[in-house]
């Protein structure tokens, strides 16, 4: 029971629904995507509200780039927009942006935005949002091993691979929350996701509450984690 009333220290989102929410209106899936961004800032009022340290975002994956372009376009302007547009209230909120994930093919305009929310909010240091962008679990391992081949190391542990992952110094989610009623984990965090509690909910990205995320929260708190061990009654 000592997991009760425990605050997780890092949540990991996979954000999906978008899509289905705007369809259920007879809208274009962009505007799903629109309404997913209000969504976003809810989750880091509360994130930051009940004192998570670590909020890690799935925003878009290696794979979505099979979607049209139209769509893709359309998720990378909306994502400059609100890089540039809530920097002061990321700041003001004392929140750390920072971006995972392979940067090679991202535009320049994306990476500049990217670098600045990046630059200016790195004074943050009451909550860290992490945005997974053209982000894939399997192609942050081989990009750790490429590294590893690189230097020439010839012996590697579980805690000395961790060095070559995109961000050693971030604890293992402790809780993963997906919406829109998928049970899959999508190629988001593969490695890190060992031994974290995994929420499920039918609830449409754009739709999630405070007090969906709060739900999600007291059902972590009702688990019992014991990381293969055997816990004293
Ligand atoms: C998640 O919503 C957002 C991204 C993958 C970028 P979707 O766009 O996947 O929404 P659905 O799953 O089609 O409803
Ligand atoms: C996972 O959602 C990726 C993000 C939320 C960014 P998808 O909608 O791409 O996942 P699948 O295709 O349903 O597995
Ligand atoms: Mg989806």
């Amino acid at each position: 029971m000592e997991n009760l009333y425990k605050i997780p220290r890092h949540i990991a989102i996979i954000m999906d629904g978008n899509g289905r929410w705007a369809k259920r209106r007879g809208l274009d899936r962009i505007y799903g995507h629109r309404e997913g961004v209000e969504a976003v800032e809810r989750a880091i009022r509360f994130a930051k509200k009940v004192g998570i340290e670590y909020l890690s975002l799935f925003a878009f994956s290696t794979e979505n780039w099979q979607r049209p372009t139209q769509e893709v376009d359309a998720i990378f302007s909306l994502l400059v927009e609100y890089i540039n547009l809530k920097i002061p209230f990321l700041k003001e909120n004392n929140v750390r942006l920072l971006f995972s994930g392979r940067r090679d093919n991202l535009s320049e305009h994306v990476l500049q935005a990217i670098v600045r929310g990046e630059e200016e909010t790195k004074e943050g240091s009451s909550l860290t949002v992490l945005i997974m962008l053209n982000y894939s679990g399997r192609a942050e391992i081989v990009d750790a091993v490429r590294k590893i081949v690189r230097e020439g190391v010839k012996d590697i542990d579980e805690e000395s691979f961790r060095n070559y992952l995109y961000n050693p110094d971030i604890p293992d989610p402790d809780l993963l929350i997906r919406t829109s009623g998928e049970e899959r984990i999508s190629n988001f965090f593969v490695w890190q996701l060992a031994y974290t509690e995994l929420y499920f909910t039918p609830v449409l990205w754009p739709d999630f509450s405070e007090e969906d995320f709060l739900k999600a929260l007291y059902v972590y708190q009702s688990r019992e984690r014991r990381f293969g061990k055997i816990l004293d009654e």
